[in-house]
Formats: structure tokens, C-alpha cells, sequence
């Protein structure tokens, strides 16, 4: 029998001596590869909805890096597309979308059409077919907190302040929105594994920016829900949620969610994570992308020290939040090499 998939092994609460590897988006602009077929669409949307370039570039990095595993190439905002809120990216600029100022805007959102999103899972089984067999493949989706966050600004905001208020002046149309979000995106991962992902992350990029009291409703509720709903249709596929921004909750996310693993960002002391949370509970994280881009010999210690503070638990090593844009390639390479020089 093959061995099994070293990611799988980890969240499977294994310990390994040399942690899989994996970077959060990277596949992306860092990749000249991936400059070179991006360059052949115009709109990023219509970009990720072509399976053909789509699996072409989630394969890249693993041409080049053989990382542990591959993230499928798309991007989280596509849900609100998918309920015909279209989304577009400007250049340099992020993403745009018609933005939900009241509550009456947000009653007239359309159904989640999940056909929509056929290119996705047409990707998927492309990419299934032409993969390592020792790599694991990831699918994901936005959190509810992050994804609304930008279906009401209509845009990235540094503070999610237009979502915040929107939650305090309507809280029954705001998780309204959120409860929506939360079916369509148990209802998307479930076709994502069935198209033939192995593993789904849930990406709460946006959690950070929560008061306390606002940090469980918002956040860790509806990962919790997305979570149980996953599990419900497909009981035997681990699910990773990286709430950005989790600090001193935690611990207490560990006990209420109900995931196979936690993304751990680069603000949390990996120690304190290890410590606070059960030893068994499969931890990713949790290099600063900017030492990514900076290398050499700070980028050795870093990794040495985050390779030393999660040894002896099932550890997933990745960054702390997704990767730069300047990040040099031989920095990559570098980091690489020095996780699995054990190996
Ligand atoms: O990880 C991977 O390699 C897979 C692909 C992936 C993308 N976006 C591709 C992408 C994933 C997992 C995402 C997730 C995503 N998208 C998040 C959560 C993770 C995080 O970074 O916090 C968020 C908040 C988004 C929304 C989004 N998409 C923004 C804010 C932007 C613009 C910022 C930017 O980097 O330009 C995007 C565009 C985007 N998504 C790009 C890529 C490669 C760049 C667009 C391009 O190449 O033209």
C-alpha cells in the first residue's frame, strides 16, 4: 500500500520528524510562470473560472518547489458571484463588487446558483488527475465574516469598518447575510471534495478586527457551522480553519469548532499556542511572509525557531498569512531546504 499523504498523516494528529509543507497563495504573481499565464486574461475572475489555466497554475508550485501540497487556484470571493453579486479585481487595487449599504440591498441578493461555479469543480478534477501522488490537495473557501465583510464594503477595507457597522445597526439583516453565506459555502466545499479535494481550509482573514463579544457570533459560530455541515456530508475529510487575527481566543476556538487543524498567524508566539492548546491538536503556521521576502540568515533562524517550538506536535509548516508578492524565489528554495533538511 502507498504511504500515506504526509499532510493527511499530520492532521491525523501524527507526529512527524520533518512537517509537511505548504504556502498559503502560492500560487501567484511571485511565480514568473504564473505572471505568463495570467497575462493571457484579461478579468481574474474569468481567469479562475478557466479549468484549463486555473489547474495549469495550482500545479505550478509544485513543479517547482514539490511542496506537501497543492491549494486549488481560485479565490474566495467567487461565492458572492456565484449569488450574482458580480465581482471584478482592478489592477493593484483588490477586489470590487456592488456594495450592500442596507438591508433592503441585501434582500435582493440573488440565490446561490452553485452551476456557477461548474469551471471550479471542472478545475479540480483536472488538476486530480495530474498530481504527485505523495501531495495532498487542498480545497477552501472564505470565512462568513470575511466574505461579507466584502460583499458590504464592496471593496478590501483595513478595518472592515463599513461591515462593523452595518452589524451594529442591523443585526438581524448582517446574520442574515452571514447564514447565507455559511450554506452556500457548506454546499460549495462538499462539491469541492466530491470533485476530488482531500483536505478544505476556511480562510477568516478579516476575524482579527472583532471585539471579543463579537468575535464568537461572527466568526467562530459560523466556521463552527460550516464545519459541522461539511462533516455531516463528508465525515472523513479534515477541515483546517486559520482565523487570522484568533490571539488569546485560541484556545477556546480549538474546544468550539470543531476542525481537524488551526492555522496559527504570524502574530501568535507558537510557543503560547502550544501551550495553550491540547497536544494533539494539529497546528499550521506560522513564518512572517516578510521574512520570506527578506532571507538569508534571518530567514534561517525564523524558520529553526518555529521548526523548534512546534517539535513533538503534529505541525503543518506554512506562513503566517499568505505570500508576498516581491518574495525572491531562491528565498523559497531556501526555505524549503531548510525545513526538510532533516529529511
Ligand atoms: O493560495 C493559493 O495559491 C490559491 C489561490 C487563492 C487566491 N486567493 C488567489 C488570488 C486563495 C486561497 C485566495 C484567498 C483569498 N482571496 C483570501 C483569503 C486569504 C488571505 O490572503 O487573506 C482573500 C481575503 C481573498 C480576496 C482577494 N483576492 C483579494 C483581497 C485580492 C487582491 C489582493 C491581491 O493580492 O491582489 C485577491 C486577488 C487574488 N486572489 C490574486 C490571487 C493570485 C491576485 C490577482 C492576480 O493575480 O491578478
Amino acid at each position: 500500500m502507498a504511504e500515506e499523504k504526509a499532510l493527511l498523516s499530520v492532521l491525523r494528529k501524527q507526529v512527524r520528524s520533518v512537517p509537511p509543507l505548504w504556502l498559503m497563495r502560492q500560487a501567484g504573481r511571485y511565480l514568473p510562470e504564473y505572471r505568463d499565464v495570467r497575462a493571457t486574461t484579461k478579468s481574474f475572475l474569468d481567469f479562475c473560472y478557466s479549468p484549463q489555466k486555473a489547474a495549469d497554475v495550482t500545479l505550478q508550485p509544485i513543479r517547482r518547489f514539490h511542496f506537501d501540497a497543492a491549494i486549488l487556484f481560485s479565490d474566495i470571493l467567487v461565492v458572492p458571484d456565484a449569488m450574482g453579486q458580480r465581482v471584478s479585481f482592478e489592477s493593484g487595487s483588490g477586489p470590487r463588487l456592488e456594495p450592500i449599504e442596507t438591508p433592503a440591498q441585501a434582500q435582493r441578493l440573488g440565490e446561490f446558483k452553485i452551476e456557477h461555479l461548474s469551471p471550479v469543480f471542472e478545475t479540480i478534477n483536472l488538476v486530480k488527475t495530474a498530481l504527485p501522488s505523495d501531495v495532498a490537495f487542498i480545497g477552501f473557501c472564505g470565512a462568513p465574516f470575511t466574505v461579507v465583510s466584502y460583499m458590504i464594503a464592496g471593496q478590501g477595507t483595513p478595518d472592515q469598518a463599513p461591515a462593523r457597522l452595518f452589524a451594529y445597526r442591523y443585526p438581524d439583516a448582517f446574520a442574515q447575510l452571514i447564514d447565507r453565506v455559511v450554506e452556500a459555502s457548506i454546499d460549495y466545499l462538499a462539491r469541492q471534495i466530491e470533485a476530488g479535494v482531500e483536505v478544505v481550509q476556511i480562510f477568516d482573514s478579516w476575524a482579527g478586527v472583532l471585539p471579543a463579544n463579537e468575535f464568537e457570533r461572527w466568526s467562530a459560530s459560523p466556521v463552527r457551522r460550516i464545519v459541522e455541515g461539511v462533516k455531516a456530508r463528508h465525515p472523513q475529510t479534515p477541515v483546517i480553519a486559520f482565523i487570522r487575527g484568533a490571539d488569546a481566543h485560541l484556545p477556546k476556538l480549538t474546544q468550539m469548532i470543531g476542525a481537524d487543524a488551526y492555522g496559527i498567524d504570524t502574530a501568535l508566539d507558537p510557543a503560547w499556542a502550544v501551550a495553550q492548546t491540547e497536544s494533539n491538536v494539529p497546528l499550521q503556521g506560522n513564518l512572517d511572509p516578510l521574512v520570506l521576502v527578506a532571507g538569508g540568515e534571518a530567514l534561517d533562524r525564523e524558520v529553526d525557531s518555529i521548526l523548534a517550538a512546534f517539535e513533538g506536535r503534529p505541525h503543518i509548516f506554512n506562513l503566517g498569512h499568505g505570500i508576498l508578492q516581491q518574495t525572491p524565489i531562491e528565498n523559497v528554495e531556501r526555505l524549503v531546504a531548510r525545513v526538510r533538511r532533516g529529511a
